[in-house]
Parts: structure tokens; sequence; C-alpha cells
């Protein structure tokens, strides 16, 4: 029922909760029941407006206040998230789904990252380095970028937009936000908690709303200078063409792979994979939706993963004992259908799995796949659902070109005792990321993070992210009281 009483959430603008100009606002759903949570507004371009103004009036005074100074706020920020660890974990259930113990891990890297950047306040380093002149002095320093643009996807709704907004904070740029518009309570909250450590108003705006009415203004505004986004190929392309000249920052799709070699702990394998491909319902870009495994082992291996993969147990992520939460909403649960029905018909072996969950709520069961040939598609694209593939291989070599044998390039894995297949893996495998004897997920948030191929070749978090969100500018000071020139001009 959508019911008059579900409460209706406003954009923040200028540092005041504001309604959109277009009147018209939308709902989110909680996945595991199909109930609306809220109304959020549904912006236009209008809105973007206000927001870039305030954005903009912020921007000198914010880019002006010295970075250990804005760290204080991100310390409170990292003090109040602290404090609200719990109630966001269960909000983010709600609305996105994932079980309890994700969701708080979601929290937490919120958390490490806005410490992390704080810690930044006192560092964003430049680079100094000898002149090839006498009495002159070189050296770079960060300057912000101006105001840049935020969009975010529904899969990590609380560390992601973290990932992007910490740093952006703490290099002095001023932000337009917008979330996804199937968690956009999830950024709200967000937002409220860094309203609360004590932003100045306008530094951080939030839009609720569609990509289309919202996002796409956003990418082409002439006045946001850099935008960084993270979501589907498709609009990560769009927005390489549409946001012209702006500093941009994409991570988008993953088709990750765990290699297990004939050497491997397979027990720790299962573990890698079990965590690794139906962690989150599958639904991280660094999920493992294919295992490259040697023949010898194959066959030990499948029946130690449908074993185990028949035990885990589908429901609500709010209940301590389940292991797989719903997909995020419909057309997801109609897209994994899709991706299994074709994998049957293009010959792949359904091991388990391979339907809907039986009652109210987005759910899809654990499915295995086994004699997935490489080029079938099942193994080529991203399905975004707890889905995996099983391909044999009889050497590394053919492993590194299964693997690579995909237009994504994000996360990867070996599970091998050799140190030999090991190193091969990590200076062969295409991606931005390389585990050994780990899953494909579980980055740090002071690493770098992000991919090659078409995964966008960006990288954010860790010092990534410093980069990511400033400008390096190249300060040349000559104090020798004479034209020099360089290159041996005389
Ligand atoms: C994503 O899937 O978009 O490495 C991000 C991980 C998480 C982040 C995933 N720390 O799996």
């Amino acid at each position: 029922m959508r019911g008059d009483s579900l409460k209706t959430y406003k954009n923040f603008i200028g540092g005041k909760w504001t309604s959109s100009c277009s009147k018209k606002t939308f709902y989110s759903l909680n996945p595991a029941t199909e109930r609306p949570i809220g109304s959020f507004q549904d912006s236009s371009k209008e809105d973007l407006d206000l927001a870039v103004t305030s954005a903009e009036e912020a921007l000198h005074s914010w880019s002006d206040t010295p970075a250990p100074k804005r760290a204080e706020i991100l310390f409170k920020i990292v003090e109040l998230l602290k404090k609200d660890k719990e109630r966001l974990a269960k909000l983010e259930v709600i609305e996105m789904g994932k079980v309890y113990k994700e969701a708080a891990g979601d929290v937490q890297e919120a958390i490490d990252i806005f410490e992390y950047m704080a810690g930044e306040g006192r560092r964003l380093f430049g680079h100094t380095t000898p002149s090839e002149l006498k009495n002159k002095f070189n050296a770079t320093i960060r300057i912000p970028i101006g105001i840049v643009g935020i969009i975010t996807p529904w899969n990590f709704p609380i560390a992601i937009p973290s990932w992007k907004l910490a740093p952006a904070l703490i290099c002095g740029n001023t932000i337009i936000f917008k979330p996804s518009s199937y968690t956009p309570l999830c950024g709200i909250e967000l937002i409220k908690i860094l309203n609360e450590a004590g932003l100045p108003k306008g530094v951080v705006n939030l839009l609720t709303g569609s990509g289309e009415r919202i996002g796409n203004p956003i990418i082409r505004h002439p006045k946001i200078k850099g935008i960084s986004f993270t979501g589907s190929v498709e609009t990560g392309k769009f927005i390489r063409k549409n946001a012209e000249l702006k500093k941009v920052g994409l991570e988008l799709g993953g088709k990750n792979a765990i290699i297990i070699m004939e050497d491997a702990n397979l027990d720790l394998a299962l573990e890698g994979v079990l965590w690794g491909a139906f962690g989150t319902t599958g639904q991280r870009c660094t999920a493992a939706s294919r295992v490259i495994i040697h023949e010898k082992v194959a066959k030990t291996f499948e029946k130690m993963l449908v074993n185990k993969t028949k035990k885990l147990k589908l429901g609500s992520g709010i209940m301590h004992n389940t292991d797989i939460g719903p997909l995020i909403n419909k057309s997801a649960v109609e897209k994994v259908d899709y991706y299994v029905n074709l994998g049957i018909s293009e010959g792949a072996k359904l091991l388990y799995g391979g339907k809907p969950g039986k009652t109210k709520g987005f759910f899809y069961y654990p499915t295995v796949f086994s004699n997935v040939k490489p080029d079938m598609r099942i193994a080529q694209e991203e399905i975004f659902g707890p889905v995996v593939a099983i391909i044999k291989i009889k050497d590394i070599n053919e492993a590194i070109k299964v693997c690579n044998n995909i237009k994504y390039g994000l996360s990867s894995s070996i599970y091998t005792e050799n140190m030999a297949y090991a190193f091969k893996a990590i200076n062969k495998i295409e991606s931005g990321i390389t585990y050994v004897n780990a899953s494909t997920i579980g980055a740090e948030i002071h690493l770098p993070f992000g991919g090659v191929k078409e995964t966008g070749s960006s990288r954010e978090a860790g010092w990534a992210g410093i980069e990511e969100f400033s400008e390096e500018k190249t300060i040349y000071i000559d104090y020798s009281g004479k034209l020099q020139k360089a290159q041996g001009i005389e």
C-alpha cells in the first residue's frame, strides 16, 4: 500500500531541506517486502541550478579554509557515523536489502574513508623537485577542482558516496550529490550527518531523482568541473561523451574471476567463492561471477560448492540467520532469470538454484553453473546477481587467457600455493585488483580501487581519491633576480 502516511523526504540545497520545483515525487521500496519506505523529490534541472548557485557561493570560503580545519569536520563526521553505525546499517538493510553484517561493513567503509581523508587534511602532499636552473624552486601543490558532481549506485549506498564525498571535501571542493533513486534515504541520512558535523551551507547539496532528469543535467552543467560516477558501462560511456572537458572518474562493471589451480587449498577457495559469488547477493562490481578451475580438481570442487550453496538461507537481511538477501528490484530478478535461462540454452549445466524465491520480495536462489565455455554470454556479461559460472582449464596460461577474455577488468583472484603461479597472475591478469588466496571482494579503503578496460580505468579511494578530487598545480619560483630560460636557451 502506498499510504499517505509515508514520509516525504526533501532535497538539501544551500543548507536547507527543500522540495523540488517539479512538485513530483517517487518512492523507494524495501526489496525484501516490496513496500515503499518513503517518498522522495523527483528533482529537475531547475533544482540543479539552485544547488549549483549555492555550491558556487560556498566554494570560495570552503576552498580557502585550511585543509586541517576542513579535516576537523571530517573527524566529527567519523564520530557521528560511529555512533550511528547500527541505525544506518539497519536502514541500509531496509532500503537496499543486504544482510545486516554486510550493511554494517558498508557503514564501516564510510567511517574508514572519512577517517583516512580527515588524516589527509595534514598531508595533501604535492611534490618538490630540483630545478634545472640555479636559484629557482619547483614544486606542486593540490588545489580543488571546483564544484563536483557525485553520482552513486545503490549497492553500497553509504560506502560509495563516502568514497567520493570524503576526498572531495578534504580537497576543498563543493558538491552536488545525486544518490541512486533506489537508495535515496541512505544518501539523505548520510548528508544529515555531514550537516550535523558542521559543514558550512552550500558545501554539499543533495538532489534525489532519476539519471535522466537530474543525472544528465549534472553531467552537462557548465559550472560543474568534475564528475565521479559508479554504475553501468552504458552510463559511463554516456558520461565520457557528454561531460566534455570535465575531470571524470568512472567505476563501471566487472566480470571478475577466481582462478583455482590444481595445488590450491580447496577449503579456502570454497570459502572465497561462496563469499565472492553470493555475498551481497552477487550485487557487487567486484563479485566473483566466474570460477576458472584446473580440470584435475574441478569435479571435487563442484561437489563441495553445491553442498555448501544448498545450505545458504534466503531471507530478509534483518534476520540474523539470513545468508542471502533480496536483489534490489523486480527487474533485477528478471535479468538474473533471463541469464539463467540463457545459460541453460547455451549448453551450460545448471548444478543448483536457477529460480526466484518463493515468497514476496525480490529473492533469487544462489545459482551454480558448470561446463561453462569462456565465450558463453553467461561467462561474458555482468549479471549482477547470485550466479557463478565454472569454467575448466588445463594450466596457468589457459587460466589467465580465459580470465582476460572479457571486456571488463576490475577484480581478480587466484588460489594457489605456487609463487610462480601467483606472480604470473599478478603480472598478467588485466584488472585493477588482484587477490592471492582471497576472494575478489573486500577492498580496503586506503588503497586505490578501480579497474582497466571497460571498467573505466579510473581509481578512487586511498591516495587515488586525492588525485581524483584535486588538480595538481605546478609552481616555479625564480629568486635569481634575472630572466633565466629553461632548456639551455641563452
Ligand atoms: C562495488 O562493488 O561497487 O571490494 C564496490 C569490495 C567492496 C566495495 C565494492 N569494498 O567488494
